[in-house]
């Protein structure tokens, strides 16, 4: 196995922060979540980041979190849905480290994401499913593709690892 860094990439609701703890459980690695990471550092959650600054600011502390992260090795990181959507990001995260993309369908993101205002992004269905079509151009550009659509965390950890081992 090459790989000593995994990101974790895709849209919201596609499961990429319980992945990231199962995975790292599963490779005795560490897990970082992104937002977790920025929450904790501005002491406020991302709602209230995005009300009081706006979005141009948390995309600054998204990258400033994942840059941080970058001297680290053993590690998953559970991204954001947009940080591998800015292409500055992207170029960095692709020579980092892996990159998966769990792949979820758009009806099991709509099943999975409340549109309660916990993420700022999902305020409205249509919104949310122009910002989907959006970014399928980026999520295609990772270097492992995994239906997030069905299986459980378990197994798609089983098919993540199959993969890291081969390579
Ligand atoms: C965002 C997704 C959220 C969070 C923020 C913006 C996005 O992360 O970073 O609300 O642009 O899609 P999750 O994908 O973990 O919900």
């Amino acid at each position: 196995m090459k790989a000593d860094k995994v990101y974790l990439v895709g849209f919201m609701g596609a499961g990429k922060s319980s992945v990231a703890r199962a995975l790292g459980k599963r490779l005795d690695w560490k897990a970082e979540d992104i937002d977790a990471r920025i929450e904790r550092a501005e002491r406020r959650d991302i709602p209230a980041i995005f009300r009081d600054h706006g979005e141009p600011y948390f995309r600054a502390k998204e990258r400033a979190a994942l840059i941080d992260l970058l001297p680290e090795r053993g590690v998953v990181i559970a991204s954001g849905g947009g940080t591998f959507a800015e292409a500055s990001n992207r170029e960095l995260m692709l020579r980092d480290g892996a990159v998966v993309w769990l792949d979820a369908p758009f009806e099991t993101v709509l099943r999975r994401v409340p549109l309660d205002g916990r993420r700022p992004l999902a305020a409205d269905r249509v919104g949310m499913e122009q910002l989907y079509t959006q970014r399928l151009a980026a999520y295609r550009q990772a270097h492992l593709r995994v239906d997030a659509g069905r299986g459980s965390v378990e197994e798609l950890v089983d098919h993540i690892m199959e993969w890291l081992e081969a390579t």
